[in-house]
C-alpha cells in the first residue's frame, strides 16, 4: 500500500470521547478529513451536536452525536450500544475525555480526588473496555487509543494536581496492560501524552501562565490541532506494529 493511504480512514468507524470542544474537536476534524465516520462524544449534548452537525455537512459523512457521562457505566453501555447500532461496528475508540483539579492534597477533598480518578481513568477503562468488547464479538482488529498527558510523567509546578497526574499515570500503565492483553485479538492500544496545549490556538496563552512557556524548550504552547497527526497514525495501519506505545508530544517539556 502507498505510504499516504496506510493513513486513510475511509470505511473505519468508531467513536471520539470528549470531542465537544478543544482537542477531542481537533480530532473529529482531523479523522472526518482521512474518511472515518465516527460519534462525537460526550456530555453536553448541544455541544456535541453542533460538531456532529458541522463535520458531517462539511465532509458529507455520517458524522452522529452521542451524551454520555464516561464515568456512568450504564451511560457508557448506552453509548456503546447506538454507535454499533448507526455503523454496526467499532474500528477505533479514542478515549479522550479527562478533567483537572487543582486542589492541594493538603485539603483536596475525597469526593474532588475520587472524582478525578473516576473520571480520568474509571471512566477511560469503561469507554475502552466497551469498544474493546465489540472488537471481540465482532473479531475487528480494532485501535484503541488513549489521551494520557505529560503529567503522567511529571509534576506540574507550581499548579497543585496530584489527582490530575495520578490518573494520567494510571492512564499510561492501563495502556500497556491493555495492549499486552488484547494483542491476541489482534487489537492495538496505545496512548498520546500531550504537554500544554492552548485551545484558543498556538500563538495566544493567558499571561499568568507565561511561567509554563518559560519551561517548555520550544517556549510555547501547541494548538490542539498538532497532535491529531499522532492519533491518526496510532489509529490507522501506518502503525500496524505499535502497541502499547506512548507518544509525548510537549514541545520537549518533560526531558528537562
Ligand atoms: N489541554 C491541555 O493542555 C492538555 C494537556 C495534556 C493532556 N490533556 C488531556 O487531553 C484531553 C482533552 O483535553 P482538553 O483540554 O481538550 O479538554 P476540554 O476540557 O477542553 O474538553 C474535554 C471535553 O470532555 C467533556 N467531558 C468532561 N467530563 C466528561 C465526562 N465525565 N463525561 C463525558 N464527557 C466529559 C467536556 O464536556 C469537554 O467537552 C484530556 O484527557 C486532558 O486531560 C490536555
Amino acid at each position: 500500500m502507498a505510504l499516504l493511504d496506510m493513513f486513510r480512514m475511509d470505511g473505519k468507524k468508531g467513536f471520539i470521547t470528549g470531542a465537544g470542544q478543544g482537542i477531542g474537536k481537533a480530532l473529529a476534524d482531523g479523522f472526518a478529513q482521512v474518511g472515518a465516520e465516527f460519534a462525537v462524544v460526550g456530555r453536553t449534548y448541544e455541544k456535541v451536536r453542533i460538531v456532529a452537525e458541522e463535520l458531517s455537512e462539511k465532509y458529507k459523512l455520517n458524522i452522529i452525536p452521542i451524551e454520555c457521562e464516561v464515568s456512568d457505566p450504564e451511560s457508557v453501555n448506552n453509548m456503546i450500544s447506538k454507535v454499533v447500532e448507526a455503523y454496526g461496528t467499532i474500528d477505533f475508540a479514542i478515549n479522550n475525555v479527562g478533567i483537572v483539579c487543582f486542589d492541594p492534597i493538603e485539603s483536596v477533598s475525597p469526593e474532588n480526588f475520587h472524582e478525578i480518578l473516576d473520571v480520568n481513568l474509571f471512566g477511560l477503562f469503561l469507554t475502552a473496555q466497551g469498544a474493546i468488547k465489540v472488537m471481540i464479538e465482532k473479531g475487528v482488529k480494532g485501535t484503541i487509543i488513549n489521551t494520557a498527558s505529560m503529567s503522567g510523567h511529571i509534576i506540574n509546578t507550581p499548579q497543585t494536581t496530584s489527582s490530575y497526574c495520578t490518573s494520567k499515570a494510571g492512564v499510561i500503565h492501563l495502556t500497556h496492560s491493555m495492549a499486552v492483553e488484547m494483542a491476541k485479538y489482534g487489537i492495538r492500544v496505545n496512548c498520546v501524552s500531550p504537554g500544554y496545549i492552548s485551545k484558543a490556538g498556538p500563538v495566544k496563552f493567558p499571561e499568568e501562565r507565561q511561567g509554563w512557556i518559560d519551561r517548555t524548550p520550544q517556549k510555547r504552547f501547541a494548538g490542539p490541532e498538532e497532535l491529531v497527526g499522532a492519533y491518526l497514525y496510532l489509529a490507522s495501519d501506518a502503525s500496524l506494529y505499535a502497541t502499547g506505545t506512548e507518544i509525548i508530544i510537549d514541545g520537549g517539556y518533560t526531558l528537562i
